[in-house]
């Protein structure tokens, strides 16, 4: 049975439009845990453009379940995570220019760097997962950088429209799933994934997570939080 981590980020998006007090992400990932999520995920970007690095502190403090940090690879978010703790980190790419994260992190072409960062996150007790393209060569070097994990990026294949395009793209989700859990890492998947896409992507059973964020916030402002994150935990498992 697969799990859920639900990215709170975008409650903090309509905090920060006013750079007012609420609506605290605080606040949300606790319902979320109520609501049955089996995780937390915020991104602490370098612009905190939505997170500030206050909500990671007291998330850390206030989660019932596991904290997955999502970030960059930069000496300064190392440093955070070694000095905050969360349970996880997902190593992901970041442009200052985009509106979300666009395609997974390019191990191959980093990969000195990406596995000293893997190197001393995992020093610090910290479970290393890396957001990663389906595609065989990021899913070997993450097995030779030592990661535990990775994450597959399933935006792709949430864009692709349905039919012939989104099936190809299905395809490679399950084949890198396949490839991953033989070289032994965690298989997580996520970007893009809603109430309606993730039914097919769900059936691939090497998936063991789930990181949804945007499509259950947005149901969550006409629905209420804990019974947009049930019913996504409803679909998922
Ligand atoms: N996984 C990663 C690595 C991400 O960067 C994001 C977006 O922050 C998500 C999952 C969640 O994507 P979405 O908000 O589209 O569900």
């Amino acid at each position: 049975m697969a799990t859920l981590t639900v990215n709170v980020d975008h409650v903090a998006t309509v905090r920060q439009a006013r750079l007012d007090t609420e609506p605290d992400p605080v606040f949300a990932a606790g319902l979320a845990e109520l609501a049955g999520a089996d995780g937390i995920t915020v991104h602490l970007r370098e612009d905190r453009r939505h997170i500030q690095d206050r909500d990671v502190e007291v998330i850390r403090q206030t989660c019932k379940t596991r904290l997955n940090l999502e970030m960059a690879a930069t000496e300064e978010m190392i440093a955070i995570a070694l000095r905050i703790k969360p349970d996880m980190v997902s190593l992901v790419p970041e442009k200052r220019e985009e509106l979300t994260t666009e395609g997974g992190l390019d191990v191959v072409k980093h990969e000195a760097d990406i596995k000293k960062a893997t190197e001393a996150l995992k020093a610090g007790g910290i479970y290393v997962n890396l957001f990663i393209d389906p595609s065989p060569a990021p899913i070997e070097a993450a097995s030779r950088i030592g990661a535990d994990g990775v994450e597959l990026h399933t935006g792709t294949y949430a864009n692709a429209p349905l039919g012939e395009r989104r099936d190809v793209e299905l395809g490679k989700i399950a084949a890198g799933a396949s490839l991953a859990a033989s070289l032994g890492l965690k298989v997580h998947a996520g970007h893009g994934l809603d109430y309606r896409n993730i039914e097919p992507v769900r059936e691939i059973p090497e998936i063991e997570e789930f990181a949804i964020g945007f499509s259950i916030i947005a149901r969550s402002v006409i629905v209420g939080m804990e019974r947009a994150v049930a019913e996504m935990v409803e679909l998922v498992r």
